[in-house]
């Protein structure tokens, strides 16, 4: 399927995200498929955005790590996500949570030193579009790190049309070539796969994390 022609969203995927997010806001577990906040080299100071933050854990670190000069915002869709975030934020004083959705997030342009997002891209239906986010939210020069899942192969339409199977982290996944053009697509540079893990199987199809850089260029001066 060409680029210029993301997939359709299957019906009903913000409810089946919801009957999953909701439940597994108050577990626990990792919801994790990488490492993103690990590799970004966050710097006291810097300002952060973490897109599908779930329950806020690596906003409450990096809000550590960016210190009283810095900023953590975490943005979800899900409510229940959400109301668990903060309330784990109390004593972080330089976090926040908005909510929103990855293709069109609620939050000023140019302002981010580094976006970080860690299995939350694949359930959006327009990973170009996500990826045109990011690139709007970093200021020039500014950094993603990206730990997500894609698919070895373009998946079964039977898998594709299933918003229980996008929800659960695998549906929307793509070939790995497809969403490295996204981001390509999206006016993002110097992509570089840092991490890949071997294949493995969810719902009877292949998939794999990975964990990748990309930079918002510095404009012309
Ligand atoms: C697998 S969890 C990962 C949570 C967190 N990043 C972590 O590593 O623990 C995916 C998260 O993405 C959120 N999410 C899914 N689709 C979204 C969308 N379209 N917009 C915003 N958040 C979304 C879900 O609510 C959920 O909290």
């Amino acid at each position: 399927m060409p680029l210029s022609t993301p997939p359709p969203a299957p019906a009903g995927l913000d409810a089946a995200i919801d009957r999953r997010y909701a439940p597994l806001a108050g577990a626990a577990g990792s919801l994790s498929c990488g490492g993103a906040l690990d590799l970004a080299a966050l710097r006291p100071g810097e300002h952060l955005v973490d897109l599908g933050c779930g329950r806020g854990g690596d906003v409450v670190r990096a809000a550590a790590l960016v210190g009283d000069q810095g900023l953590a915002v975490g943005v979800d869709a899900s409510e229940a996500m959400l109301a668990v975030a903060r309330e784990r934020a109390a004593a972080a004083p330089r976090a926040r949570f908005v909510r929103g959705d990855l293709a069109s997030i609620p939050l000023p342009s140019g302002r981010a030193d580094v976006v970080i997002s860690n299995c939350a891209i694949n359930h959006a239906p327009d990973k170009a579009a996500v990826y045109r986010e990011i690139h709007r939210l970093l200021r020039p020069g500014g950094r993603c790190v990206v730990s997500d899942v894609v698919a070895e192969t373009v998946l079964p339409e039977a898998v594709r049309s299933d918003p229980d199977a996008w929800a659960a982290c695998y549906g929307g996944a793509i070939p790995e070539a497809d969403y490295l053009a996204a981001i390509a697509a999206s006016g993002l540079g110097g992509i570089e796969v840092l991490r890949r893990t071997e294949p493995y199987e969810r719902g009877g199809v292949r998939i794999r994390s990975l964990t990748l850089l990309a930079r918002r260029p510095q404009e012309a001066p």
